[in-house]
Protein backbone atom coordinates (compact mmCIF):
# COMPACT_ATOMS: atom_id res chain seq x y z
CA UNK A 1 0.00 0.00 0.00
CA UNK A 2 1.34 3.54 -0.66
CA UNK A 3 2.30 5.05 2.81
CA UNK A 4 1.77 8.85 3.61
CA UNK A 5 4.60 10.68 4.87
CA UNK A 6 3.83 12.62 7.53
CA UNK A 7 4.46 15.90 6.16
CA UNK A 8 2.17 14.85 3.49
CA UNK A 9 -0.45 13.86 5.75
CA UNK A 10 -0.96 16.83 7.70
CA UNK A 11 -1.30 18.86 4.36
CA UNK A 12 -3.66 16.28 2.59
CA UNK A 13 -5.62 16.30 6.21
CA UNK A 14 -6.31 19.85 6.36
CA UNK A 15 -6.81 20.50 2.74
CA UNK A 16 -9.80 17.92 3.54
CA UNK A 17 -10.90 19.54 6.60
CA UNK A 18 -11.03 22.65 4.82
CA UNK A 19 -13.01 21.69 2.29
CA UNK A 20 -15.91 20.01 4.18
CA UNK A 21 -17.36 23.34 5.60
CA UNK A 22 -18.13 24.76 2.28
CA UNK A 23 -19.36 21.38 1.11
CA UNK A 24 -21.99 21.28 4.20
CA UNK A 25 -22.94 24.67 3.06
CA UNK A 26 -23.44 24.23 -0.40
CA UNK A 27 -25.99 21.20 0.67
CA UNK A 28 -27.71 22.84 3.12
CA UNK A 29 -28.35 25.56 1.02
CA UNK A 30 -29.34 22.99 -1.90
CA UNK A 31 -31.64 21.26 1.01
CA UNK A 32 -33.42 23.99 1.62
CA UNK A 33 -34.12 24.82 -1.93
CA UNK A 34 -35.29 21.34 -2.32
CA UNK A 35 -37.61 21.61 0.39
CA UNK A 36 -39.54 24.50 -1.12
CA UNK A 37 -42.71 23.18 -2.08
CA UNK A 38 -43.39 25.52 -5.01
CA UNK A 39 -40.02 24.45 -6.55
CA UNK A 40 -40.90 22.85 -10.48
CA UNK A 41 -40.04 19.16 -10.31
CA UNK A 42 -37.47 18.98 -13.06
CA UNK A 43 -35.49 21.55 -11.25
CA UNK A 44 -36.04 19.81 -7.51
CA UNK A 45 -35.00 16.38 -9.37
CA UNK A 46 -31.56 18.18 -10.64
CA UNK A 47 -30.99 19.29 -7.11
CA UNK A 48 -31.35 16.14 -5.83
CA UNK A 49 -28.57 14.79 -8.29
CA UNK A 50 -26.23 17.18 -6.83
CA UNK A 51 -27.53 16.84 -2.91
CA UNK A 52 -26.80 13.09 -3.88
CA UNK A 53 -22.97 13.86 -5.45
CA UNK A 54 -22.15 16.15 -1.94
CA UNK A 55 -22.83 13.57 -0.36
CA UNK A 56 -20.69 10.51 -1.97
CA UNK A 57 -17.72 13.58 -1.91
CA UNK A 58 -18.45 14.01 1.78
CA UNK A 59 -18.07 10.18 2.45
CA UNK A 60 -14.71 9.86 0.46
CA UNK A 61 -13.57 13.13 2.52
CA UNK A 62 -14.37 10.89 5.76
CA UNK A 63 -12.84 7.53 4.16
CA UNK A 64 -9.94 9.28 2.81
CA UNK A 65 -9.65 10.95 6.67
CA UNK A 66 -10.07 7.15 8.31
CA UNK A 67 -7.33 5.69 6.18
CA UNK A 68 -4.79 8.75 7.18
CA UNK A 69 -5.36 8.71 11.02
CA UNK A 70 -5.40 5.07 11.09
CA UNK A 71 -1.67 4.88 12.53
CA UNK A 72 -2.80 7.40 14.98
CA UNK A 73 -5.92 6.11 16.43
CA UNK A 74 -4.45 2.65 15.76
CA UNK A 75 -1.79 2.79 18.70
CA UNK A 76 -0.97 -0.33 20.51
CA UNK A 77 -1.77 1.19 23.80
CA UNK A 78 -5.32 1.82 23.28
CA UNK A 79 -5.69 -1.90 22.33
CA UNK A 80 -7.47 -4.28 24.77
CA UNK A 81 -8.44 -8.23 25.32
CA UNK A 82 -11.58 -8.55 23.08
CA UNK A 83 -13.52 -11.63 21.38
CA UNK A 84 -12.77 -12.13 17.53
CA UNK A 85 -15.87 -13.97 17.58
CA UNK A 86 -17.98 -11.38 19.06
CA UNK A 87 -16.60 -9.14 16.29
CA UNK A 88 -17.45 -11.62 13.43
CA UNK A 89 -20.64 -12.39 14.84
CA UNK A 90 -21.66 -8.80 14.71
CA UNK A 91 -21.05 -8.01 11.83
CA UNK A 92 -23.27 -11.09 10.79
CA UNK A 93 -25.61 -9.21 12.71
CA UNK A 94 -25.18 -6.31 11.14
CA UNK A 95 -24.95 -7.19 7.15
CA UNK A 96 -27.32 -10.02 7.53
CA UNK A 97 -30.03 -7.53 6.34
CA UNK A 98 -28.48 -6.42 3.04
CA UNK A 99 -27.72 -10.29 2.39
CA UNK A 100 -31.04 -10.64 2.55
CA UNK A 101 -32.04 -8.27 -0.15
CA UNK A 102 -29.65 -9.61 -2.40
CA UNK A 103 -30.59 -13.51 -1.54
CA UNK A 104 -27.42 -14.09 -0.21
CA UNK A 105 -26.26 -16.77 2.73
CA UNK A 106 -23.58 -15.03 4.54
CA UNK A 107 -22.32 -18.09 7.51
CA UNK A 108 -19.98 -17.89 9.85
CA UNK A 109 -17.82 -20.86 11.54
CA UNK A 110 -15.67 -20.74 14.08
CA UNK A 111 -13.42 -23.88 15.95
CA UNK A 112 -13.28 -21.92 19.21
CA UNK A 113 -13.80 -18.54 20.28
CA UNK A 114 -10.10 -16.80 20.40
CA UNK A 115 -9.69 -13.80 22.26
CA UNK A 116 -6.71 -10.94 20.71
CA UNK A 117 -5.67 -7.42 21.81
CA UNK A 118 -7.07 -5.24 19.38
CA UNK A 119 -8.48 -1.56 18.88
CA UNK A 120 -12.10 -2.97 18.79
CA UNK A 121 -13.58 -0.38 16.78
CA UNK A 122 -11.08 -0.22 13.99
CA UNK A 123 -10.98 -4.21 13.98
CA UNK A 124 -14.57 -3.91 13.56
CA UNK A 125 -13.83 -1.56 10.50
CA UNK A 126 -11.44 -3.78 8.67
CA UNK A 127 -13.81 -6.79 9.10
CA UNK A 128 -16.33 -4.65 8.08
CA UNK A 129 -14.94 -3.96 4.42
CA UNK A 130 -13.67 -7.08 4.08
CA UNK A 131 -17.37 -9.07 4.30
CA UNK A 132 -19.47 -6.10 2.56
CA UNK A 133 -17.17 -5.88 -0.34
CA UNK A 134 -17.81 -10.05 -0.65
CA UNK A 135 -21.52 -8.68 -0.58
CA UNK A 136 -21.07 -6.17 -3.04
CA UNK A 137 -19.16 -8.07 -5.65
CA UNK A 138 -21.39 -11.21 -5.16
CA UNK A 139 -24.03 -11.69 -7.43
CA UNK A 140 -27.96 -12.16 -6.12
CA UNK A 141 -28.19 -15.91 -4.62
CA UNK A 142 -24.87 -15.74 -4.16
CA UNK A 143 -22.80 -16.93 -1.03
CA UNK A 144 -20.54 -15.87 1.59
CA UNK A 145 -18.64 -17.56 4.16
CA UNK A 146 -16.68 -16.42 7.27
CA UNK A 147 -14.45 -18.55 9.35
CA UNK A 148 -11.80 -18.40 12.06
CA UNK A 149 -9.40 -21.13 12.73
CA UNK A 150 -5.87 -21.20 14.66
CA UNK A 151 -2.36 -22.81 12.99
CA UNK A 152 0.44 -23.08 15.17
CA UNK A 153 1.40 -19.69 15.21
CA UNK A 154 -1.48 -17.72 13.43
CA UNK A 155 -4.76 -16.80 13.35
CA UNK A 156 -6.39 -17.16 10.33
CA UNK A 157 -9.74 -14.88 9.43
CA UNK A 158 -11.38 -16.01 5.56
CA UNK A 159 -14.27 -13.96 4.46
CA UNK A 160 -14.76 -16.35 1.25
CA UNK A 161 -17.27 -15.57 -1.54
CA UNK A 162 -18.89 -17.00 -4.85
CA UNK A 163 -18.71 -13.88 -6.76
CA UNK A 164 -17.24 -12.30 -9.76
CA UNK A 165 -14.33 -12.63 -8.96
CA UNK A 166 -10.54 -10.16 -9.81
CA UNK A 167 -7.94 -11.69 -12.48
CA UNK A 168 -4.53 -12.58 -11.07
CA UNK A 169 -2.73 -9.51 -12.41
CA UNK A 170 -4.92 -6.86 -10.60
CA UNK A 171 -5.03 -9.23 -7.39
CA UNK A 172 -1.95 -7.10 -5.99
CA UNK A 173 -3.18 -3.59 -6.77
CA UNK A 174 -6.81 -3.65 -5.37
CA UNK A 175 -4.88 -2.88 -1.65
CA UNK A 176 -3.84 -0.09 -3.19
CA UNK A 177 -5.80 3.51 -2.24
CA UNK A 178 -8.19 4.33 -5.37
CA UNK A 179 -7.75 1.45 -7.40
CA UNK A 180 -11.40 0.12 -8.32
CA UNK A 181 -12.79 -2.29 -10.98
CA UNK A 182 -16.12 -3.29 -11.77
CA UNK A 183 -16.42 0.88 -11.91
CA UNK A 184 -19.24 0.55 -14.43
CA UNK A 185 -21.46 -1.96 -11.92
CA UNK A 186 -20.51 -0.35 -8.77
CA UNK A 187 -19.67 2.78 -7.03
CA UNK A 188 -16.94 3.13 -4.40
CA UNK A 189 -14.06 5.05 -3.44
CA UNK A 190 -11.62 2.85 -3.93
CA UNK A 191 -10.40 3.07 -0.33
CA UNK A 192 -11.77 -0.02 1.25
CA UNK A 193 -9.12 -2.49 1.09
CA UNK A 194 -6.56 -0.05 1.93
CA UNK A 195 -8.14 0.83 5.13
CA UNK A 196 -8.57 -2.67 5.85
CA UNK A 197 -4.55 -3.28 4.98
CA UNK A 198 -3.63 -0.59 7.38
CA UNK A 199 -5.72 -1.66 9.94
CA UNK A 200 -4.06 -5.37 9.81
CA UNK A 201 -0.87 -3.78 9.65
CA UNK A 202 -1.34 -2.09 13.28
CA UNK A 203 -2.29 -5.61 14.35
CA UNK A 204 0.55 -6.76 13.33
CA UNK A 205 -0.94 -8.78 10.56
CA UNK A 206 -1.43 -9.01 6.83
CA UNK A 207 -4.99 -9.29 4.32
CA UNK A 208 -3.83 -11.61 1.09
CA UNK A 209 -6.21 -12.83 -1.42
CA UNK A 210 -6.60 -15.58 -3.76
CA UNK A 211 -9.16 -15.53 -6.25
CA UNK A 212 -10.59 -17.07 -9.49
CA UNK A 213 -12.53 -14.65 -12.21
CA UNK A 214 -15.87 -16.03 -12.68
CA UNK A 215 -15.80 -18.16 -9.37
CA UNK A 216 -15.18 -16.12 -6.73
CA UNK A 217 -12.27 -14.62 -3.93
CA UNK A 218 -11.12 -15.63 -0.44
CA UNK A 219 -9.54 -12.94 1.87
CA UNK A 220 -7.20 -13.87 4.52
CA UNK A 221 -6.51 -11.84 7.45
CA UNK A 222 -3.76 -13.74 9.17
CA UNK A 223 -2.54 -12.59 12.61
CA UNK A 224 0.71 -13.47 14.14
CA UNK A 225 -0.25 -14.84 17.54
CA UNK A 226 3.04 -13.86 19.67
CA UNK A 227 1.99 -10.45 18.76
CA UNK A 228 -1.38 -10.21 18.98
CA UNK A 229 -2.40 -13.38 21.92
CA UNK A 230 -1.43 -13.45 25.93
N1 LIG B 1 -14.79 -9.74 -2.78
C1 LIG B 1 -14.44 -9.13 -3.93
N2 LIG B 1 -14.72 -9.71 -5.12
C2 LIG B 1 -14.37 -9.12 -6.30
N3 LIG B 1 -13.72 -7.96 -6.37
C3 LIG B 1 -13.41 -7.34 -5.23
C4 LIG B 1 -13.74 -7.89 -3.94
N4 LIG B 1 -13.29 -7.04 -2.99
C5 LIG B 1 -12.71 -6.01 -3.64
N5 LIG B 1 -12.77 -6.19 -4.98
C6 LIG B 1 -12.22 -5.30 -6.01
O1 LIG B 1 -11.22 -4.50 -5.42
C7 LIG B 1 -11.48 -3.11 -5.65
C8 LIG B 1 -11.02 -2.31 -4.42
O2 LIG B 1 -11.84 -2.63 -3.30
P1 LIG B 1 -12.11 -1.53 -2.18
O3 LIG B 1 -12.94 -2.12 -1.11
O4 LIG B 1 -10.79 -0.95 -1.80
O5 LIG B 1 -12.89 -0.36 -2.94
P2 LIG B 1 -14.40 -0.26 -3.39
O6 LIG B 1 -15.21 -1.39 -2.85
O7 LIG B 1 -14.39 -0.08 -4.87
O8 LIG B 1 -14.86 1.12 -2.74
P3 LIG B 1 -15.04 1.47 -1.17
O9 LIG B 1 -14.08 2.56 -0.90
O10 LIG B 1 -16.47 1.88 -1.07
O11 LIG B 1 -14.74 0.22 -0.39
C9 LIG B 1 -12.97 -3.03 -5.89
O12 LIG B 1 -13.28 -1.92 -6.73
C10 LIG B 1 -13.29 -4.36 -6.57
O13 LIG B 1 -13.09 -4.25 -7.95
MG1 LIG C 1 -15.09 -1.76 -0.75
Amino acid sequence: MTSFKSQEKALVSSFMHELKTPLAIVRSHLESEISDASLDTRLRRKLVLDVEALARLNNLINEMNLLLNCEAQCDVKNFQDYSLLEILVDIVELLEPLAESKQQKLSLVADENIIIKMHPEKFQQLLLNLVSNALKYTPEHGKIHLSLRQEKKTIIVEVRDTGIGIELLMQERIFDPFFRLHTKETQGAGLGLAIAQAIAKQHFGEISVQSTLGEGSCFYLRLPKEKVCK
